[in-house]
């Protein structure tokens, strides 16, 4: 089976086999399959958070499963839930649509609401946590249905319990083992526009509109994203590549110290954050290609696809691409960036 239109990056890999996924019972009942091994297989939502290096041996799982309702409704706010396989974007739109508050900020951001909580996407100020109820989600080792509250969630930056293989750091992972198949979200009645980052600040400061109604926000969001983001629908790619890495104070004050403009957020806990776009792009790479891999002329931190249908670019150019990178911003800045999609 071709992925090539299933991931947003382009890259022409294929898969030895692959089920879509449209109901609890259809995992079930692969599940069930005495020739089920759970270990060989591979959960795709969207595609847009992975970068394919090669051929899938293993069966991929595409997640198709619909739906989306109000589950309850009270003097304080909307539980909202959504089958996994539906569009992130068009659910944001539609609980706007319904008055329903709360995920504006979250506009625009591609894949589907299945694969959400396994990154805790984050954009402008909000992360999925911040209105995360819970998920269900089905054990395909053991065919178990489970339910998932906030805490078993260990959400962090571009992180949750899905991310972390069973023995991982974080004890009890749950990578590749739970197929995530509804996600619940609780938007409460008060509701304030998150307007702190600066891109939204300064919509706030050009328009004069200092109380914007949540559409109001939305549409600043997508306008913004519209604005430095390639379309993957245009331009292949999966978003930011890197981490915005965190350093310790003194490690901040050392690259202020050879680099005084270095753009940096100090964080609650006491450390800081660092914009990897800008490391990447006082080191040059601002609109680079190397092979079919580029870096996008307005956002260092994503990297794009630039070859064409035909020739597009391979994973292993994508990558190459990325050492590059991470090993000139080591070079300049002692440190080491981290890639944020899931390398396959
Ligand atoms: N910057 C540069 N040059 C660049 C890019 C950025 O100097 O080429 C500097 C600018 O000062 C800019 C600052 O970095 O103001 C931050 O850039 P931006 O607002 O574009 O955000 P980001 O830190 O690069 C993060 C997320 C994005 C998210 C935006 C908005 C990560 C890895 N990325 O990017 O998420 O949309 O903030 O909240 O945290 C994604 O995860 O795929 C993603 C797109």
């Amino acid at each position: 089976v071709p992925l090539q239109r299933l991931n947003t990056f382009g890259i022409a890999a294929r898969a030895h086999r692959l089920a879509r996924i449209r109901s609890e019972d259809d995992v079930l009942a692969l599940v069930r399959h005495p020739d089920w091994r759970p270990q060989e297989t591979f959960i795709l939502g969207g595609g847009s958070n992975i970068v394919l290096t090669g051929d899938l041996r293993q069966l991929v799982l595409k997640v198709e499963i619909p739906g989306r309702r109000l589950l309850r409704e009270d003097a304080r706010g909307w539980l909202v839930e959504a089958g996994a396989g539906e569009n992130w974007h068009a659910f944001v739109d539609w609980t706007l649509a319904q008055g329903w508050p709360g995920l504006e900020n979250l506009a625009l951001i591609p894949g589907t609401v299945g694969a959400a909580p396994v990154q805790n996407i984050g954009a402008y100020g909000v992360e999925l946590q911040d209105r995360f109820h819970s998920l269900d989600a089905i054990d395909l080792e053991t065919g178990e249905r489970l339910t998932l509250q906030h805490a078993h969630c260990a959400f962090g930056y571009r992180d949750s319990v899905f991310k972390h293989a069973r023995a991982g750091a974080r004890g009890m992972g749950l990578k590749g083992r739970a197929l995530i198949t509804r996600v619940r979200f609780w938007l409460p009645r008060h509701w304030r526009a998150e307007l702190g980052y600066q891109d939204l600040a300064r919509k706030v400061a050009e328009t004069g509109i200092t109380q914007p109604t949540p559409r109001q926000v939305f549409d600043w969001v997508c306008a913004i994203r519209r604005a430095k983001l390639p379309d993957p629908a245009v331009i292949g790619n999966a978003g930011s590549f890197f981490k915005n890495p965190t350093v310790t104070p003194e490690q901040c004050a050392d690259i202020i110290g050879r680099d005084p403009k270095v753009v940096h957020y100090p964080m609650p806990d006491g450390s800081v954050k660092l914009a990897a776009g800008w490391l990447i792009e006082a080191c040059g790479w601002k609109g680079k290609t190397v092979g079919h891999a580029g870096v996008y002329d307005k956002q260092a931190l994503v990297l794009v696809n630039r070859g064409d249908a035909e020739h597009p670019c391979t994973g292993g150019e994508v990558m190459t691409l990325a050492r590059l990178i991470q090993t000139s911003v080591y070079e300049r800045f002692g440190i080491r960036l981290e890639p944020e999609p899931v390398v396959v």
